[in-house]
């Protein structure tokens, strides 16, 4: 393809924030190349979505071998194979009652659909979602989210009978006492003041905060969430957007707290990059909702099903998900030990291969300062990373799940560099 003259600045608004100047021509694996052939380590993956790598070879086959077939099947219309697969293989991953599958586009789209499907189940009206979470740019999940206000702010009226509960946060915990057991206390006070349980359709989480931080949850605080959806009758919502397809070192993050929610919004991961997601629930809660009262015209898209197949045979037959896990230990590992020497790294967090460090000051306030700099630098020596957090005070790192040790290796001497030409 000719190069366009123009910049992406003149090309694309602006309200699309740019996180590097990189105008990529191709990408393989953990890497992508730019127009002039300079080669970057992707440790963004597209924002936790080409888990696989770019371009795996069986799901760029996979994707050439659909669309020679049928590219939209339009499912109100047309059943087809990859679709009826995608749904088998994907409730394959779920424990018991989850075996139903509804497919939309966007994880913004899971989101609506979970919340749609929650208030047709319980015929309530009001929805708990939890400080710092985020969830999407539509009307339902931008009121849903409070990872920033720039999410929201200008766009009032939000939707009404949304209500927010703090999320543990250990390492910045505003509490005098545990976390876990402050956030708990302030979920009932909830109920005692602002919304009766019975009005409750859905309390929404993710099960480690992505853009509000990277922020791992105690697992005293799921559990009892759970409990507390389950004896009102709400309806347990993950959003699973970030954190699943094998990123956190298991299938689904909820595995790690033992626990099992009624509704999982699911995207990004689950087709290397072609646009696809979907909302999972029993097969009871499904047959609760109404032909027609949600649908859309591109869900289920035969090529991005196709793609969503080949992702997960390709999770299962490489050992990716084993392979988070260890990659991860290894990760975090190295990052400890750049933060033993570095003070201005405060914490290190994450599971599997969804992993932050979070910057400070020298009195341990957030620092963004910092971030931005060894973001800088690390793309200056060719590797690309993301930040997270209400103030940017953290930065990402998320490699693709078949990411390899000299990969990590050569990652964590960019890094330590980085931050010591900070600290
Ligand atoms: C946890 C979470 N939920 C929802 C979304 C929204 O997904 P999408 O951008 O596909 O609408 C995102 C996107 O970053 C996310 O990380």
């Amino acid at each position: 393809m000719a190069s366009v003259p123009l910049s992406p600045a003149e090309l694309i608004p602006r309200v699309l924030g740019r996180y590097s100047p990189v105008v990529v021509d191709y990408a393989e694996g953990a890497y992508v190349y730019d127009r002039d052939g300079r080669q970057w380590l992707d440790f963004t993956s597209g924002i936790a979505v080409t888990n696989t790598g770019h371009c795996h070879p069986a799901v760029v086959a996979a994707i050439r071998e659909q669309a020679g077939k049928i590219i939209h099947a339009q499912a109100n219309i047309l059943a087809h194979e990859p679709m009826m697969q995608l749904a088998t293989d994907l409730a394959a991953t779920f424990p018991d009652p989850l075996k139903s599958v509804f497919f939309t586009n966007s994880g913004a789209e899971a989101i609506e659909g979970a919340i749609k499907l929650a208030k047709i189940v319980t015929r309530r009206p009001a929805v708990i979602a939890f400080r710092g979470g985020f969830h999407g740019r539509t009307h339902l999940a931008m009121s849903l989210t409070t990872s920033r206000s720039k999410v929201r702010g200008h766009y009032e009226p939000l939707l009404p009978s949304i209500f927010h509960a703090p999320y543990p946060n250990t390492f910045r915990n505003p509490y005098a006492g545990d976390a876990s057991d402050a956030c708990i206390a302030e979920l009932a006070r909830l109920f005692d003041t602002m919304v009766m349980p019975d009005d409750v359709a859905a309390i929404l989480f993710e099960p480690i905060l992505g853009e509000g931080g990277y922020i791992v949850p105690p697992e005293s605080w799921v559990r009892r969430v759970a409990e507390i959806a389950n004896r009102h009758g709400i309806m347990l919502v993950l959003d699973e957007i970030q954190t699943g397809v094998g990123r956190t070192g298991q299938m689904w993050c909820f595995e790690h707290f033992g626990i099992v929610p009624d509704i999982v919004a699911v995207a990004k991961g689950i087709a290397s990059g072609l646009p696809l997601a979907a909302v999972v629930s029993s097969r009871e809660n499904m047959d609760k909702w109404p032909p027609g009262s949600h649908g859309g015209t591109y869900g289920g898209n035969a090529v991005a099903c196709a793609a969503g197949v080949a992702t997960l045979r390709v999770l299962r037959e490489e050992g990716m998900i084993a392979n988070a896990a260890a990659m991860g230990a290894r990760l975090m590992a190295g990052l400890d030990r750049i933060a033993e020497r570095n003070p201005v790294i405060g914490d290190v967090r994450g599971k599997g291969l969804m992993v932050a460090t979070e910057f400070v000051t020298a009195t341990g306030r957030p620092n963004p300062e910092a971030v931005a700099a060894v973001i800088r630098s690390a793309q200056e020596a060719g590797v690309l990373l993301l930040t997270c957090g209400t103030d940017d005070q953290a930065i990402r790192i998320i490699p693709p799940l078949n990411v390899q040790p000299d990969q990590i290796d050569y990652f964590l001497d960019i890094y330590a560099q980085a931050v010591e030409r900070v600290d």
